[in-house]
């Protein structure tokens, strides 16, 4: 199984299985005492979440850095699917190719328990390897340079604590010349900016510790922000909505249409605690992020999270353009039929368990991925550790034409008080074959929808 990661690109298997593998680990990891036999049973939430006895030497650094193994995600790409955690293994999907993760456990010939703390330092922050070699931006080093030397020793010192695993990763597939590692230096010239995070003193103590979690350790622009075709950030687009793997993390700005202008800093906080709020519910590769990151997070830090993507700008309005008249008939005929049950016929949904959809953020990106994603392959899965049997969304692509999706798309799109570009057949098509649905495809049928 793989996962597609920026800067390079975004992570696969983010749905389903992987959604729920994440999500049964929080729910039942937690907690969890020592096995015996660590190597064998250790799983990626109770790496994450078993206590630190007060006698063991370094206790105070150890549970910084485990602390800051949840806010840096690292089990996300650090674990494959069955694999033992933090021992790599976990294919990223990117343009370029496929590019596994380390093994970073404290294994001294295969992951990093014999590196020093001046070479770990250079890894997080400017992507060199132990032999000099330079890393991919598949790990996000970009962000993670913002990290303080505090922090790095903090994050080395509990990664050299957990069990050894002798595992070396499959060797990355990338076409030549990207698999020189040598290409990334001019990489780096081109797009790695910034040094150590440089606090701004006409903010709050809280506004700066929350843009040091989003802009270094949390990484957040590495899925939110846009990419250009070298996979880097797009200049001066900070938050304003990343493309990954076939999902869309969407705009984290100001924007009230597409953005976080509607939410509050304590609807932000519950969704990143739990993974839901009254207006959306994390799904995709978010899924991941709560269960394994911000779930994880004191709420001291939550909040300064939330505090700082409070004042993050408006990104600019789209432009509107009106949906086609033919398409909202069908499109309100296709929501009547196979989705009010749920939603209700005025898209008001029920608290907490079928979102709204009016005035929708998710529906309203420009680009309708993410929504696509959803109605063809369905299982968005909440992480919330508080509601174990998440309700799922159906999947419709062997209900729904392309066609179809398309219109009743556009129509969600555009009604509620949501405006957003209409959605072509062609789309949903592209879509649906990128996630292997083609052999569900009806073809358009003639119209007899009541
Ligand atoms: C988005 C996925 C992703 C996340 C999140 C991530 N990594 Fe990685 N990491 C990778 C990939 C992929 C590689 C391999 C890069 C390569 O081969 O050039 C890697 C490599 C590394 C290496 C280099 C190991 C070696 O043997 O050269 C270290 C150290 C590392 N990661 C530590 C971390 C830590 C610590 C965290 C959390 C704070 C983290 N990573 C989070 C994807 C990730
Ligand atoms: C691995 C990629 C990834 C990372 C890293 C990531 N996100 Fe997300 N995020 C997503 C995706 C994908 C969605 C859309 C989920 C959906 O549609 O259900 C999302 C959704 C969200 C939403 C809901 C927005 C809305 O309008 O519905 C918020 C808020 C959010 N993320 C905040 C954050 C914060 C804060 C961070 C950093 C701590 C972060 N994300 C890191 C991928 C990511
Ligand atoms: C069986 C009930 C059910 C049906 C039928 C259903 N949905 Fe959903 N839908 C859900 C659930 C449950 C969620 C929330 C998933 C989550 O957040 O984990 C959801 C979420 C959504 C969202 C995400 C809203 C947001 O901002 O987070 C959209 C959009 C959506 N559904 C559209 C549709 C469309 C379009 C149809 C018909 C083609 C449909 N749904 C049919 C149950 C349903």
């Amino acid at each position: 199984m793989t996962r597609a990661f920026t800067p390079l690109a975004g992570r696969l298997a983010t749905t389903g299985i992987a959604g729920l593998f994440a999500l049964t680990g929080v729910a039942f990891g937690q907690g969890l005492p020592l096995p015996a036999h660590p190597s064998t049973a250790v799983t990626p939430s109770s790496l994450l979440t078993q206590a630190i006895p007060d006698g063991t030497p370094n206790a105070t650094q150890l549970r910084r850095g485990q602390y800051l193994v949840a806010v840096g995600d690292c089990m996300s790409c650090h674990a494959r699917p069955g694999g033992e955690p933090l021992a790599g293994g976990l294919g990223l999907n990117t343009p370029f190719g496929t590019i596994y993760s380390s093994n970073i456990t404290s294994d001294k010939e295969t992951g990093i328990g014999a590196w020093r703390s001046d070479q770990f330092y250079r890894a997080m922050h400017d992507g060199i390897g132990a032999y000099g070699e330079n890393l991919y931006p598949a790990f996000p080093y970009p962000w993670f340079r913002k990290v303080s030397r505090e922090d790095t020793d903090a994050l080395l010192a509990f990664l050299q604590s957990t069990p050894p695993v002798h595992y070396d990763p499959p060797r990355n597939k990338l076409p030549f010349p990207l698999d020189i590692r040598f290409a990334v230096k001019g990489w780096n010239l081109l797009f790695l900016h910034g040094d150590a995070f440089q606090p701004d003193p006409s903010q709050s103590a809280e506004w700066n510790r929350g843009a040091y979690i989003v802009n270094g350790l949390g990484h957040c622009g590495a899925c939110h922000t846009p990419k250009n075709a070298l996979g880097a950030d797009r200049a001066g687009q900070d938050f304003q909505g990343g493309k990954l793997d076939n999902w869309l993390a969407p705009d984290l700005t100001g924007n009230k249409r597409t953005g976080l202008g509607n939410w509050s800093v304590d609807e932000l906080v519950e969704f990143l605690r739990s993974g839901r709020s009254a207006h959306a519910g994390a799904g995709g590769s978010m899924g991941e992020v709560v269960g394994y990151s911000t779930s994880l997070m004191s709420q001291a830090d939550v909040h300064a999270v939330a505090v700082y993507l409070k004042t993050l700008p408006a990104s600019p309005a789209a432009a509107t353009v009106s949906p086609d008249a033919g398409a909202m008939r069908r499109g309100a005929a296709i929501y009547a039929d196979v989705c009010a049950a749920c939603h209700l016929q005025n898209g008001v949904g029920q608290s907490r368990l079928f979102p709204p959809l009016g005035n929708d953020a998710m529906l309203q990106q420009s680009d309708a991925t993410g929504l696509l994603h959803l109605i063809l392959a369905g299982g968005r899965v909440g992480t919330s550790t508080d509601a174990p049997t998440p309700l799922a969304m159906p999947s419709f692509a062997w209900k729904l034409s392309d066609a179809e999706i398309a219109d009743v798309a556009t129509y969600l799109r555009n009604s509620w008080g949501n405006q957003a570009a209409p959605v072509v057949a062609a789309e949903v098509a592209e879509l649906r074959d990128k996630l292997g649905l083609q052999s569900l495809r009806l073809t358009p049928n003639s119209g007899d929808r009541p």
